[in-house]
């Protein structure tokens, strides 16, 4: 096993840093993009306007077990997947036009209303269980990429966070424990990566919409999870360097030279030593009792000039048609969940103030967004109806471990009465008849020079 760290984070308490060897997957682009729409504001604007209040792409574990670092994509999604794809990421604005961006806000939608295809041709995407490879050679805790570290004094705390807490049948996090409410184990793990693909399908293979799509000095990847994230980021920039932190150690041993992974509370107090040019959230709903402190730190902690960008799906599910019956129970486990993460004190419901939350905390020239990943892929659209096949694979085989801890810690549900809803919720979310889907914003701000 390796431990690296930053060297400018000294002795942060819970550190586990893992390095290792990414394989990241080709840039993927696409050629059937929905319609967009973006807004952006500088300080000086009027604040900016928010859709109105959202829920996030609530995601669910997909069966299957990959080793983390490795796609985990079912074949059947990679040939949809190759098939959407085909023209050039779409670039992010230079770094000198976001700097003189406007002075009001702008609002982009990643997609309008979808339109949905004509026939019931929304079929559910078997998810296919890949080779689990934990033994392969590569992912043994015998091997080391980086010599001279002091393992002794850091095996029983490395021990401790390796010690998961068990609930209802899944893992999760021990560091903080019981603040987060995802599972940590492998069907987590690699939901989270199939997840990533659909980021990058989403937003035509780019890793992020800021002008750091480019490139950066040193970034920070906030609650990395399997970092896969941080490894492509670092990859396509080898200059960058890229530190990912998370309060589970479940990224890969072998990365690329210019990333590390840290296991730490962001919560809790910051100790990295110098600033960093970007910073980059995503798939953080639900983590922060107080999301504007975040926001804050993220701010303090960037250096003039810098970026922090924030991805965040939001609830309940959405429908702009009528076709989501108000009763159905993939929307009532929705609003129970949001109930439950409220009762909490971990809301999942924020990412439509993020804009105002960067405005508050003093960034400019704010670009704030929004995205849709319908339930399944009942759209017409055929970039859409792909997003469809990846967010039914994503959510459908994992509703249990994404709604289990917020329903029986957040509202007293057993588990039994948790497990009867999902299954019920599971018939709507593979009916091509309800036009539902995950909203979700994106939102980067520049830190004044
Ligand atoms: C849904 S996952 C997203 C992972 C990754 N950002 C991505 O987009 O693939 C959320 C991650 O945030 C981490 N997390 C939650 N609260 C945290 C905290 N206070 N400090 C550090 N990491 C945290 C969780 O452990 C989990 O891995």
């Amino acid at each position: 096993m390796t431990v690296s760290g930053d060297e400018n984070h000294p002795a942060s308490s819970d550190i586990a840093d893992t390095t290792a060897a990414a394989t990241a997957p080709a840039k993927e682009t696409a050629s059937d993009i929905p319609e967009a729409t973006a807004a952006s504001t500088s300080a000086t604007a009027e604040p900016t306007k928010a859709a109105e209040a959202v829920p996030e792409p609530a995601v669910a574990a997909a069966e299957t077990s990959a080793p983390t670092g490795t796609s985990a994509i079912p074949p059947a999604l990679d040939s949809a997947l190759a098939a959407a794809l085909g023209s050039a990421p779409a670039p992010a604005p230079a770094a000198s036009e976001a700097a003189t961006g406007p002075a009001t806000a702008t609002e982009a939608n990643i997609t309008g209303n979808i339109e949905a295809a004509p026939s019931a041709d929304g079929q559910t995407t078997e998810t296919e269980t890949t080779e689990d490879t934990d033994d392969a050679p590569g992912f043994s805790d015998t091997d080391s990429a980086v010599g001279s570290l002091d393992y002794t004094s850091l095996a029983s705390l490395t021990d401790s966070i390796r010690e998961f807490r068990h609930e209802n049948g899944r893992t999760y996090h021990s560091l903080s424990a019981g603040k987060y409410w995802c599972p940590n184990d492998d069907p987590e793990n690699s939901r989270l990566d199939l997840q990533h693909h659909a980021h990058r399908l989403t937003f035509d293979g780019a890793l992020c919409c800021c002008p750091k799509e480019a490139g950066a000095k040193r970034v920070l990847d906030l609650g990395t999870g399997t970092g896969i994230w941080s490894m492509e980021y670092a990859d396509e920039h080898p200059d960058a360097e890229v530190i990912g932190v998370d309060l589970s150690p479940i990224q890969p041993e072998f990365v690329p030279p210019n990333c590390s992974f840290e296991v730490d509370d962001v919560e809790k107090e910051w100790t990295w030593g110098r600033p960093f040019d970007f910073i980059w959230w995503r798939a953080l709903l639900g983590c922060f009792s107080d999301p504007q402190a975040m926001v804050q730190k993220c701010f303090d902690n960037l250096e003039p000039g810098g970026y922090l960008e924030m991805h965040d799906g939001t609830f309940p599910l959405e429908c702009d048609d009528g076709s989501m019956p108000e009763d159905c129970a993939l929307l009532q486990l929705a609003n129970l969940a949001r109930e439950g993460s409220a009762r909490l004190g971990r809301p999942l419901d924020v990412s439509p103030n993020y804009a105002k939350m960067m405005e508050n905390a003093g960034f400019v020239d704010i670009v704030f967004g929004k995205y849709k990943w319908p339930t399944n892929p009942w759209p017409r659209d055929r970039k859409m109806k792909t997003l469809g096949h990846w967010t039914l694979a994503n959510v459908e085989p994992g509703l249990e471990g994404l709604f289990l801890a917020l329903l029986t810690r957040g509202l007293n549900m057993t588990a039994e009465e948790t497990t009867v809803l999902c299954a019920a919720a599971r018939k709507d979310l593979r009916n091509p008849s309800i036009h539902a889907y995950w909203p979700a914003y994106y939102c980067y701000g520049r830190k004044p020079e």
